[in-house]
């Protein structure tokens, strides 16, 4: 395993922005792992399928296209809650598992080190992870955000429908059976509710650097 930073954390709570922050830092790997759920999600609904009906998804999950995970199709809430429901599904996570792991085992570019944010990465993917970071925000703050984000794309939203479905997709993380949405033990917690982007950064650099370089050191020594 590489050195790894797993950021997990609730929907628009700024987990992605913290990952590519923080990859950014240390000049590790970055992936979001929720694109994979995404993308399998896109696929299922360009198919006409159902995202909660098992093959379906699967023919999803077989049909990603890696190459749009930095397109905006994936990133309205239509494709979230569908992502959701694929997420729910046992066979998608196995079928996702092993793509995972291989990036943090060996990241692309001969990097050192991966940052990888989702809901599981510190309790599933990788429960030995280097340091892990659980973020999270007060809902209205993060419907707000992700208001300011579709908006950017172009997308004008109701808010307080962004807020319902926030909630909406929270708990279904949450509670379901596999790999449920949840703060490992050995996480800490970083609450952005009051934070910009910078000030968070700054809050999560200060969690997690003295275990990343010292484990950077210790693969150093070999
Ligand atoms: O950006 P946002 O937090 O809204 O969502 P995302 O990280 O792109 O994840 C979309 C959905 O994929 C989540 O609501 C989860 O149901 C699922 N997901 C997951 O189950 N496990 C992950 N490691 C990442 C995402």
């Amino acid at each position: 395993m590489s050195v790894v930073i797993a950021v997990d954390g609730t929907a628009a709570s700024g987990k992605g922005t913290l990952a590519k922050r923080l990859a950014r830092h240390f000049g590790f790997a970055h992936m979001d792992s929720g694109a994979l759920y995404r993308l399998t999600a896109l696929a299922v609904l360009d198919n006409g399928g159902d995202p909660s009906r098992e093959a379906d998804a699967l023919k999803g999950a077989r049909a990603i296209d890696l190459s749009r995970a930095g397109d905006p199709a994936i990133r309205t809430d239509i494709v979230g809650s569908a992502a959701s429901q694929v997420a729910a599904i046992p066979a998608i996570r196995a079928a996702l598992h092993d793509f995972q792991l291989a990036f943090l085992v060996k990241p692309p570019g001969g990097s050192p080190g991966a940052v990888m944010d989702g809901r599981d990465i510190g309790t599933v993917i990788a429960p030995n992870a280097t340091a892990k970071l659980f973020v999270d925000a007060a809902p209205e703050v993060r419907a707000h955000r992700r208001w300011l984000e579709l908006r950017g794309m172009g997308i004008n939203r109701d808010e307080g429908e962004l807020l319902n479905e926030i909630r909406a997709r929270d708990h279904a993380d949450r509670t379901r059976t596999i790999s449920p949405l949840k703060q490992a033990f050995d996480a800490a917690l970083l609450d952005t509710t009051s934070l910009g982007i910078e000030p968070a950064f700054a809050a999560a650099l200060h969690l997690v650097s003295a275990k990343v370089e010292s484990a950077l050191k210790d693969r150093q020594r070999g």
